[in-house]
C-alpha cells in the first residue's frame, strides 16, 4: 500500500480540537459525499467521542443521490447523530444546520446558553466554501482575542450560535487501503503520497463495479456493462488508454497519462455522479482492516519482547 503522508499542522489541531470540545454543544463533521465512510477522521470520533454530532454529507452534487439516501439513513439510525446532504449551490444551508443542530442539543440558545459548535473536515471537503456561504456578510474572528486560540475562527451564525472552525486535518496512518486509495482518487491527499497508476487501477476496480454504463457513456467503449465489470483492471485501462490516445510511441499503452486522465475525469465528474462506497461496504472493509492492523501489532509487540538470539562464536 504505498500511500503516505505527512499530516501537516495535525498536532496543532488536535491540540486545538482537545481544547475547544470540551466547551461545544454539537460536532460538525463534514464529509465527502463520493467517500463518506473513508472521509470520515477516525481521530475526530475518538476526540469528540460522546458529542452529538452533525454528518454534513458535502458535494451531494458530484454523488450517486441513491448511494447518498442510503449514508444518510445508515447516520440517521445513529445515536445522538444527524445526517443533511449539501452541496455549494445551496445557498442558504444556514437554516438546515442551525435545525439540525437545535434537534441535537435541544437545551442549548438564547443568549445565556448559546450554541457552540466545533466544525472538522479533512481537506478539500469544502469546508472553506461552505463557511464562507455561511459568513455571507458576517466576519468571523480568528485568535489574539479572549477564548479563541491562532488556530480556530469563531463564527457568529445567529446572536446565539457560534461555529469555531478547525484547520482541515488528515491522519496519519490508514488502517482501510481502500479508503487510502478513495481519498487519493478524490483530491484530499497530496499528489506526492501516492501512485496514480496504482490509485488509478483501484478507481477503475470500484466503477466497474457500480457504473460500468456510465465508464462505456464516456469512453464509447462499445461494451455491454457486464463485460465492462468482468474485464480485469489493467484491461479496461488499456481500453479507455486506446480509445483516449494514451499511447506511447511505438503503440504501447502511456499508463500514466491513461491513469492521470481516469482520475482527472472522476474529479472533475466526467464519468458523472459515482459514490465510491456504500455503507455495507465501508463496514466491511473497517472491519478487514482493523483486524489487519490487530494483528500487525500484535506482530510487532512480539518481535519487541523477543529475547535477541545469542550470537554464535
Ligand atoms: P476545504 O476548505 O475543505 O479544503 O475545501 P474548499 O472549500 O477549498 O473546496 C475544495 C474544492 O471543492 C474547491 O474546488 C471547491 O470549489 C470545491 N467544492 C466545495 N464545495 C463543493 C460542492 O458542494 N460541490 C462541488 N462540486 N464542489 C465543491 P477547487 O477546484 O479546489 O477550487 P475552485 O474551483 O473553487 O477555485
Amino acid at each position: 500500500m504505498s500511500i503516505q503522508w505527512f499530516p501537516g499542522h495535525m498536532h496543532l489541531t488536535r491540540k486545538a480540537i482537545t481544547e475547544r470540545v470540551k466547551e461545544i454543544d454539537v460536532v460538525i463533521e463534514m464529509l465527502d459525499a463520493r467517500l463518506p465512510g473513508s472521509s470520515a477522521n477516525p481521530l475526530l470520533a475518538e476526540l469528540t467521542a460522546g458529542r452529538p454530532t452533525l454528518k454534513v454529507v458535502n458535494k451531494q452534487d458530484m454523488a450517486d443521490p441513491v448511494r447518498t439516501a442510503l449514508w444518510l439513513d445508515h447516520y440517521n439510525a445513529q445515536p445522538r447523530t444527524r445526517a443533511i446532504a449539501l452541496d455549494a449551490s445551496h445557498t442558504a444551508p444556514a437554516r438546515a444546520i442551525i435545525a439540525a443542530c437545535h434537534e441535537l442539543a435541544p437545551n442549548r440558545g438564547g443568549m445565556v446558553k448559546p450554541m457552540r459548535v466545533l466544525i472538522c473536515g479533512i481537506p478539500n471537503v469544502g469546508k472553506s466554501t461552505l463557511i464562507n456561504t455561511l459568513m455571507g456578510r458576517r466576519s468571523a474572528k480568528t485568535g489574539d482575542e479572549a477564548g479563541i486560540t491562532r488556530n480556530e475562527q469563531r463564527i457568529a451564525l445567529a446572536d446565539d450560535f457560534y461555529l469555531y472552525d478547525t484547520p482541515g486535518m488528515l491522519w496519519p496512518r490508514i488502517v482501510v487501503p481502500e479508503s487510502g486509495y478513495n481519498l487519493a482518487a478524490s483530491g484530499a491527499v497530496g499528489r506526492n503520497a501516492y501512485d496514480e497508476q496504482e490509485v488509478a487501477l483501484e478507481l477503475l476496480s470500484r466503477l466497474k463495479a457500480a457504473y460500468a454504463a456510465q465508464l462505456d457513456a464516456r469512453y464509447k467503449l462499445g461494451l455491454l456493462p457486464e463485460a465492462i465489470a468482468s474485464l480485469p483492471d489493467e484491461e479496461l485501462m488499456e481500453a479507455i488508454a486506446r480509445k483516449r490516445g494514451a499511447i506511447a510511441s511505438g503503440g504501447a499503452v502511456n499508463w500514466q497519462k491513461a491513469a492521470e486522465l481516469v482520475i482527472a475525469d472522476f474529479r472533475s465528474n466526467a464519468i458523472g455522479r459515482v459514490t465510491l462506497e456504500t455503507p455495507g461496504e465501508f463496514t466491511q472493509w473497517l472491519a478487514t482492516g482493523q483486524q489487519a492492523d490487530a494483528e500487525r501489532l500484535a506482530r510487532k509487540k512480539e518481535r519487541s519482547i523477543k529475547p535477541a538470539k545469542p550470537r554464535k562464536r
